[in-house]
């Protein structure tokens, strides 16, 4: 896996006209044209430019696309300024040299590291997202309900074998895997440490399994995070994602869950 087909698609995705189609149908054009090549991605492993910026920064330590965190969400900042003109470069300037005022009081730092092109990529996706849209779990996708203290879980893979509250074979190797790989740094049973995010949280504000693959594959090794590409097949880290996305949303518990 080392020419990233997430980044091919990815770029094939920016091309893509942006006015007038639906996250739908712009979904469905690039699950077709990955169907044509005969990659076996999911449709969700298209993430748009602006969207890989935002995860390959900092943004989504404060920002969740849905609810809001430090900053606001984004479909809510997408909201704000959806017919407001000259939005982009009032967003990129805010991006850029940092922001308080307009949504509280607490400061958004500035981002000097950014390029004009990746600013402008990030803010035209958040410009992007519309209400209601739930990239998490993409149209067509079965899906596997859950209720868990009340409130009900829709994902789009199972957590536990039919019938039982034994987890799947899926499940229990992604608990392995990460207990053996990388609870040193994310800490066991993914609850997070001082060296690492807890990766349920970023399953909560919104983080796919193809953002997790992709982001578990390439690394990022300034801020201490090794590339495990040629290391795990992407079977692993999806078992990995499962696991993790059991735990965000308390299907499975810590230590070992029930075979
Ligand atoms: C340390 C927390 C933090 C980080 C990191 C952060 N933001 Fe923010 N962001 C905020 C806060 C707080 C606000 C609200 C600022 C205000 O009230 O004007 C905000 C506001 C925004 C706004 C709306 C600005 C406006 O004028 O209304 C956008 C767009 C935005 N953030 C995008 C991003 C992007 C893109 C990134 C990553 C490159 C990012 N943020 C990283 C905290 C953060
Ligand atoms: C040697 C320590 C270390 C190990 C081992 C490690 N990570 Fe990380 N990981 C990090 C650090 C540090 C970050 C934060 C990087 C940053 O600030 O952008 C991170 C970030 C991440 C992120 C992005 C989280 C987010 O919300 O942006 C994912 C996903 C991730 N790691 C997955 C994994 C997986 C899966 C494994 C095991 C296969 C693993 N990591 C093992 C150190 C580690």
């Amino acid at each position: 896996m080392q020419d990233m087909p997430y980044v091919v698609s990815a770029k094939r995705f920016s091309v893509l006209p942006r006015r007038g189609t639906g996250w739908a149908v712009r979904m469905g054009r690039v699950l077709l044209w990955v169907c044509t090549l005969g990659l076996t991605l999911p449709a969700i492993a298209a993430m748009p430019p602006g969207e890989k910026v935002a995860r390959g920064s900092n943004c989504f330590s404060c920002h969740a696309v849905g609810h809001t965190v430090v900053g606001p969400a984004f479909v809510a900042v997408a909201q704000r300024f959806a017919h407001q003109p000259g939005a982009q470069a009032v967003l990129v300037h805010a991006v850029k040299f940092g922001h308080v005022g307009t949504w509280g009081k607490i400061p958004m730092p500035p981002h000097p590291d950014l390029t004009e092109q990746q600013l402008n990529e990030v803010v035209s996706w958040v410009l992007s997202i519309r209400s209601g849209a739930k990239p998490a779990v993409a149209a067509g996708v079965k899906t596997y309900h859950y209720t868990v203290n009340g409130q009900a879980v829709t994902l789009d893979f199972p957590v536990f074998r039919t019938g039982t509250k034994k987890v799947t074979p899926t499940v229990f190797r992604g608990y392995e895997l990460f207990n053996s790989y990388c609870f040193r740094c994310h800490g066991e049973d993914a609850t997070g440490s001082e060296y690492a995010p807890d990766l349920r949280q970023s399953v909560l504000n919104g983080m796919t399994e193809a953002q997790m693959t992709q982001i578990a594959m390439e690394g990022r090794k300034a801020k201490g995070m090794p590339a495990w590409a040629g290391f795990f097949s992407p079977h692993d880290l999806k078992a990995i994602y499962e696991y993790v996305a059991g735990r965000a949303h308390h299907l499975v518990g810590q230590g070992d869950p029930p075979e």
